[in-house]
């Protein structure tokens, strides 16, 4: 059976770091709380002008350099993101034109903070159907460029950032073993973006009621989340015969701590087998697994053979998982 197997990790965060005690200067809000709610100590901000497709593309070289290969290998190029440079086209082809992968297709998945593994999802089944033998998977997020900074119950979780791995089209045991999706569009006004589609153009009003910013009902969202992401956890489990105990590493979305430790806990997960970075970086919606992944494969914290559990939940509502045997 062909696999796709993962031969390079990368990721990227802009310089510019915004830690508690910055926001505190411009919000009614305190470090304590901050860090006691969410364990979000700082977070990075893209520069002005530095846009999504550059987050992608720098996390996309340093993939490409660790697995060893070059732009005209890639055939296809899969973005997960909530914050494209523009509404289309895709984030994915401005990567391509970046990178030069000029045999490679290439999109976007919308699926908010579970886009990265919505994006896994379909380049590994195009690679196991022996239809792409160098895909580039990438989440990448300027989610500073949509949080209302006067909203100190959203702006204080997210951050920007950018992860990437490199698929290749292997024989043999290693690659990812699973991907599981789901969905529920019933509760999307719980955490979206009410403009600017097609059901809201822009207008004066509209721009008033700060209907270009991400509205979110984080209590709500918090219990939904937890839920969602053991069910989706559990069921990755079953699919592959194995128990808590086969998994060496359990890479949850970086929500935030107390969403990530009660996931945890419910799953039955020790602390030693849990990634955990989400007081550096905040909630980078699509990018937080790969980013996650990334640091930790260059940490040496993932072994060859190694057993994989990724989990995502998020906007719309989505949540998903992935076991890969690295
Ligand atoms: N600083 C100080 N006080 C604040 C802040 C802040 N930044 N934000 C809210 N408060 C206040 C509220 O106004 C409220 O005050 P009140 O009691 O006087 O009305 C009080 O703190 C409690 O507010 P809650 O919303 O009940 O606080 P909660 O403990 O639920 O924490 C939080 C809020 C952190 C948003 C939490 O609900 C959460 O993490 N939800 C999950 C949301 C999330 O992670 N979304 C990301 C996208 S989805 C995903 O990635 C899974």
């Amino acid at each position: 059976m062909i696999r796709a197997r993962i031969t390079g990790t990368g990721s990227y965060v802009p310089e510019k770091v915004l830690t508690n005690l910055d926001i505190e200067k411009f919000l009614d809000t305190s470090d304590e709380w901050i860090r006691t709610r969410t364990g979000i100590n700082e977070r990075h901000i893209a520069a002005d002008g530095e846009n999504t497709s550059d987050l992608a593309t720098r996390a996309a070289e340093r993939a490409m350099e660790m697995a060893g290969v070059s732009a005209a290998d890639i055939d296809l190029i899969v973005v997960g993101t909530i914050t494209g440079d523009y509404p289309w086209p895709a984030t994915a082809c401005i990567v391509q034109s970046n990178l030069g992968a000029i045999n490679a297709g290439a999109f976007d998945v919308s699926a908010a903070c579970s886009g990265f593994l919505y994006a896994l999802s379909c380049a590994v089944d195009r690679v196991e159907a022996g239809r792409s033998k160098k895909a580039l998977v990438i989440g990448a997020e300027a989610l500073s460029r949509i949080v209302n900074w006067e909203d100190r119950n959203t702006c204080i979780l997210f951050g920007d950032a950018a992860g990437a791995v490199v698929l290749e089209a292997c024989e043999g045991e290693h690659g990812v073993l699973s991907t599981h999706l789901h969905a529920d569009g019933t509760h999307l006004e719980l955490l979206y973006q009410p403009g600017f589609g097609t059901r809201m153009q822009p207008s004066e009003q509209a721009l008033k009621d700060r209907n270009y910013f991400l509205h979110m009902q984080g209590n709500e969202v918090f219990k939904v989340a937890v839920r969602s992401m053991t069910d989706v956890a559990n069921i990755a489990l079953k699919a592959n015969n194995m128990s808590v105990e086969d998994v060496d590493l359990f890479i949850p979305h970086q929500a935030n701590i107390r969403i990530l430790n009660a996931t945890a806990k419910k799953i039955g997960f020790r602390d030693d087998q849990v990634y955990i970075n989400v007081e550096r970086f905040g909630n980078t919606s699509g990018a937080t697994i790969p980013l996650a992944m990334d640091e930790a494969n260059r940490a040496g914290r993932i072994k060859e053979g190694d057993i994989l559990l990724l989990d995502a939940f998020g906007g719309g509502f989505t949540w998903a998982s992935a076991i890969v045997r690295w």
